[in-house]
């Protein structure tokens, strides 16, 4: 298994709870698709993302009948047994094997301070295949994991041959400026969970979003940067590649704001 959290003790394969002795290794034949939930006493988003699973099982072509997928019980179970109070889960299906597992994965959420300063990215010139599909992409993956070390950035931004920025390696990205809100379109992207709730949060601030991505040398007319993921929530960037933004930009606070008050609203659902 991959990204396995080395404390974890068991796993759930169709739904049974299994001890992680138990081998299992199905990567070598197939690419999962796949999803990552949070949990920290209750399972954030968890119906959007069975919904993004089932998508990029039918852009696969894979029949969704015959994969089972686990329940919301199921997963706060797996973190129960697993003695885990807060983490992340990660649900692999295998649709050619009819396999699906769910296991404790590792994670990092950013401390205080990234949130406060914001953070480095770097430009990756990569594109994921099947943009739509959450599908495990081993190559782009591993070239993301080499920048990411040689430069001490946080994430990169992948660019696309046109030069377009699409998307963070994990995270998507909004550019802003004069108080309009830019995010590359659907069709070219993993139209991520956390973006889908930022983009409501974006439009209930009555704000304009305009659908494009921002192309590469273009960088330097936006005021401000972040991203949106699942373990990252809002994230402020600092810098992409040598130039600067504004971390403490106001439209950038005030949807962070709205994003943690949906946070903890769903914590209590
Ligand atoms: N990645 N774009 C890509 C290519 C992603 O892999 C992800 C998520 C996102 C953000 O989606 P969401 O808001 O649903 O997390 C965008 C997960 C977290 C991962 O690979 O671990």
């Amino acid at each position: 298994m991959i990204s396995l959290h080395n404390s974890s003790k068991y796993y759930w394969k169709n739904g049974e709870f299994l001890p992680l002795d138990t081998t299992f290794d199905l990567y070598k034949s197939e690419s999962p698709v796949y999803e990552v939930v949070r949990y920290n006493g209750e399972l954030f988003f968890f119906d959007d993302h069975i919904s993004r699973l089932k998508i990029s099982l039918a852009g696969l072509g894979a029949k969704p009948k015959t994969i089972h997928l686990p329940s919301t019980d199921e997963m706060r179970e797996l973190f129960v047994k697993n003695n885990f109070p807060e983490g992340n889960v990660r649900i692999d299906v295998f649709p050619k094997a009819g396999t699906t597992v769910a296991y404790l994965t590792t994670f990092f959420y950013p401390p205080e301070e990234l949130y406060r300063d914001g953070v480095k990215v770097i430009f990756q010139y990569d594109e994921r295949k099947n943009q739509q599909i959450k599908q495990f992409q081993e190559e782009i993956k591993i070239k993301t994991a080499e920048l990411l070390i040689k430069t001490g950035a946080f994430e990169t931004l992948l660019v696309n041959k046109h030069g377009q920025i699409t998307e963070g390696s994990k995270s998507n990205v909004f550019f802003i400026k004069e108080g309009k809100i830019y995010t590359a379109p659907d069709l070219m992207i993993l139209a991520g969970v956390t973006r889908k709730k930022v983009i409501r949060i974006i439009e209930n601030m009555g704000l304009t979003i305009i659908y494009q991505a921002i192309v590469h040398h273009e960088i330097t007319d936006y005021e401000a940067v972040f991203l949106t993921g699942t373990s990252i929530g809002v994230l402020p960037v600092k810098a992409i590649e040598n130039n600067n933004y504004d971390p403490k930009n106001r439209v950038v606070r005030e949807i962070m704001k709205y994003f943690n008050q949906k946070m903890i609203q769903e914590r209590f659902i």
